[in-house]
């Protein structure tokens, strides 16, 4: 059976950063596909805005930060045993800069959510053995640009502990997604006055002729969480961007 084209799935998947973005647009496509969806952020506002705009029975949203062990322990008491795990989280207050004047208290926000952030959903999450757990990395490791140290030294660590997972946790699946530029409000929080600008140059540089949309990442997960015998893996949705 299929609405709007997706295969449909039972089970339950929770998605981190659900409330914007790339996560907003997983737990849409997750939804589409059949799953009961949680979906945890910081921002109960975010949240709430989320559910009504996606507005399907099956979702539901718990607000909590993913640096805090006590608070990721809770979500996963509240929601017992899920089938997935996917997190978009990422709060990259701070964390672009040169590294002369890096202010480390500010720029450790990364590191924190992105990195220790996902080792607790790993360790809190009760996963079935044919459960997946799925990373959003990025082109920063790839790509990195001046002052752009301590994005692509996160994505690039975030991909070696989707591998160091697949083993330990084995058979639940551990995978990462490595965007390219796409287009969310995570740009507003650049320090760019051009912003515009940069983003219509990225566009024509790359070798997909465009920028990349959350729909195009949330296919890239689902794809992931679905397919049996992808484990330790990271794909690239990146419209090419590491060939230019
Ligand atoms: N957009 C791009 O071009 C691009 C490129 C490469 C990589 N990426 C990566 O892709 C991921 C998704 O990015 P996006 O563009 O979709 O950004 P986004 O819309 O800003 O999404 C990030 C989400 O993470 C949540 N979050 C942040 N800190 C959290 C915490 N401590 N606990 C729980 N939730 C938290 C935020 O909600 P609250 O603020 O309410 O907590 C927000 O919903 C990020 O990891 C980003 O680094 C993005």
């Amino acid at each position: 059976m299929t609405d709007k084209g997706f295969t449909q799935h039972s089970g339950r998947a929770v998605v981190v950063g659900g409330g914007s973005g790339m996560g907003q647009a997983t737990a849409d496509a997750l939804l589409r596909a059949g799953y009961e969806v949680i979906i945890v952020g910081r921002s109960e506002q975010r949240l709430a805005d989320a559910v009504r705009e996606l507005g399907d029975g099956k979702l539901t949203a718990l607000a909590a930060d993913i640096t805090d062990e006590q608070q990721v322990s809770r979500v996963f008491e509240t929601v017992g045993v899920v089938d997935h795990v996917i997190t978009t989280a990422a709060d990259i207050r701070g964390s672009y800069g040169p590294l002369a004047d890096f202010d480390f208290a500010r720029g450790r926000g990364m590191i924190e959510t992105k990195l220790i952030g996902s080792m607790l959903l790993a360790k809190h999450a009760r996963l079935p053995e044919t459960g997946s757990l799925t990373f959003v990395s990025g082109i920063a490791a790839y790509r990195p640009a001046p002052g752009g140290a301590m994005v692509a030294a996160v994505n690039a660590a975030l991909e070696g502990l989707a591998r160091a997972l697949a083993v330990e946790l084995s058979p639940r699946r551990v995978n990462a997604v490595s965007p390219g530029w796409v287009l969310t409000d995570i740009w507003d929080a650049m320090p760019w006055d051009d912003k515009d600008e940069r983003l219509r140059a990225m566009a024509e540089k790359l070798p997909a002729q465009r920028l990349g949309r959350p729909d195009d990442i949330a296919a890239a997960v689902l794809s992931l969480i679905h397919n049996p015998f992808i484990t330790g893996t990271v794909l690239h949705v990146d419209g090419g961007h590491r060939l230019v």
